[in-house]
């Protein structure tokens, strides 16, 4: 397979780019082409998604499908779901589209399927003792961040009597005042964790064992259930209630495996079968539509074209639904723990850019924080708005102008507003001396700001499950054609072992042999 920089179709965008790309205008191309919502929009399994409002148009998308095509894309992707070694630094296949396929089919069927059969059956037992009220997921990354997301976005399928909490950080603040309202009798911790090594994962469930044990808990078996590759680690802290899932799941691909199991107690066996089959329908979407169609793939490739020839470093992602207000957070392990890499598959240095930086809050809550930046600021970022028709509650009059924000604001990111529009307004409240040409210029918008939306007819499990595999499968075309392994992440592990090495540092006080800042820093904390 070729990177995609030794290809034709790349040089060929360069001359695009040049030619018809760094000036591109929005606002011509709506004017020039009336299909262009029509052509440049399309269905996904329980999505819709508005692609017009970016900076392409038939010819970059032309080049660009030419540019997967070289890249031999789909035998990458083929690869992929056939479980071939995708992950060649750690020697494993990543089958996470295995964990949602249906019974007798995919690979590992048989196992997969075992075991959701014993979570859903656990988890609808914890959902029935009504002794249990305090679901506790201690886990960090990928045995955190889906559970954690998840869960508020399905809080309509979720029942009051169950609370689930999740605790991450190593920081003592996070699981201390938690515990502080928490009752040992009605509490069942989840220990998540694929190694069943991670320092916070293991300090913070040490920490929740002690105090079980110190409110007078005995049952463990009970109040402790662990997700984990590591059975025996688990079982050797004591735990005996342990779900299982394997080395081709990679952790920021995990919710759908026993790492999903907070979800499960939250909403149910039915829905989190929903949850798995709405990722499927997406999985079916992207291993079978054709190019052209295919969402994750479009997406993917107008990442690259930002990101290597517009050369934009971020993107923005605002989700319109309150719900979703952990998936900016979901989003930034699973692209830039994935895509975060700088040399390629064969440990050469990548000659451009890969992963951008992703980073959000929930619409409309943004829009009073850092849209300014994205309506005037000096870089251009792409944002992607995340709408949803039907709401989960009545409330009518604030959907529509939750509805009309979102729409607004990508309509004025791409329209703008120039000078002359600016100073025909009337003039707000100005300082008396300001040249109305200074305050116009203030007070317009360059406009020509690209965004996506992607359109969910109602928040579901369902629609969740594909919304979350669309972004698996975009980030997995984006990887490919950067030629990148994106399942590995030995970006973590320098900062793991410095931290092993300090950490008898900060009982001691001992600096020898540190650099001057670290050790200034160690002798202040410690004296
Ligand atoms: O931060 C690195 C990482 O390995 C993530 O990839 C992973 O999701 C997280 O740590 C947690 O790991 P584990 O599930 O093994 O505790």
């Amino acid at each position: 397979m070729k990177r995609c920089d030794a290809t034709t179709a790349w040089a060929a965008l360069q001359g695009h780019f040049e030619a018809h790309g760094r000036d591109f205008d929005l606002r011509e191309a709506f004017t020039r082409d009336a299909g262009r919502f029509a052509a440049l929009s399309f269905d996904a399994p329980e999505i819709f998604a508005d692609l017009s409002k970016n900076l392409v148009d038939a010819a970059t998308m032309q080049w660009l499908l030419e540019l997967a095509r070289q890249c031999d894309l789909e035998a990458q992707r083929d690869a992929l779901l056939r479980g071939d070694i995708a992950n060649p630094t750690e020697g494993r296949a990543v089958l996470h589209t295995a964990l949602r396929a249906p019974r007798g089919a995919g690979p590992y069927s048989d196992e997969v399927h075992a075991v959701l059969d014993a979570m859903l059956a656990y988890a609808e037992r914890v959902r029935g003792d009504a002794g249990l009220t305090d679901i506790v997921n201690i886990g960090i990354g990928g045995s955190d961040l889906g559970p954690q997301m998840a869960v508020p976005a399905l809080q309509a399928y979720g029942r009051p009597d169950k609370r689930l909490h999740f605790v991450s950080n190593v920081d003592g603040h996070d699981i201390a005042p938690l515990l502080q309202r928490l009752d040992a009798k009605h509490t069942l911790f989840i220990v998540a964790s694929k190694t069943f090594t991670t320092q916070e994962t293991m300090a913070n469930a040490t920490v929740a064992r002690e105090w079980f044990l110190a409110q007078g808990g005995t049952d463990i078996a009970r109040h402790f259930a662990a997700t984990t590759t590591n059975v025996a680690a688990a079982a050797a802290f004591g735990i005996t209630t342990t779900f299982g899932f394997w080395d081709w799941v990679g952790g920021r691909f995990s919710l759908w495996s026993a790492i999903g199991l907070p979800i499960a107690v939250a909403v149910g066996e039915r829905n989190f079968r929903d949850l798995l089959a709405g990722a499927h329908a997406m999985d079916r979407h992207f291993a079978e539509a054709p190019l052209e169609h295919n969402l994750p793939v479009l997406l993917g490739l107008i990442d690259v074209w930002y990101r290597n020839f517009h050369r934009f470093t971020s993107r923005s992602v605002a989700p319109y639904h309150q719900g979703l207000k952990r998936l900016p957070a979901y989003l930034q392990q699973l692209e830039m723990e994935s895509n975060g890499k700088r040399v390629d598959r064969d440990g050469n240095p990548l000659p451009y850019g890969s992963s951008p930086v992703v980073w959000g809050e929930p619409g409309t809550n943004g829009q009073h924080a850092y849209f300014q930046m994205l309506h005037q600021g000096t870089d251009v970022v792409p944002v992607e708005f995340i709408a949803v028709k039907t709401p989960a509650h009545g409330l009518a009059d604030q959907h529509r102008k939750l509805l009309a924000n979102c729409l607004a604001q990508s309509q004025a990111l791409m329209l703008g507003k120039t000078a002359a529009a600016a100073a025909a307004e009337k003039a707000p409240t100005a300082a008396p001396g300001i040249a109305p040409d200074v305050l116009a210029r203030h007070r317009s918008f360059p406009g020509n700001r690209p965004s996506t939306t992607l359109l969910l007819q109602a928040l579901t499990p369902r629609s969740l499950g594909a919304l979350i595999a669309l972004y698996e499968h975009r980030i997995f075309t984006s990887g490919a054609l950067w030629g990148i392994n994106s399942f590995d992440q030995w970006g973590v592990e320098l900062g793991k072992a410095l931290c092993n090495a300090l950490l008898p540092r900060l009982a001691s006080g001992d600096t020898q042999g540190l650099d001057a800042s670290t050790a200034g820093l160690l002798k202040r904390l410690t004296s």
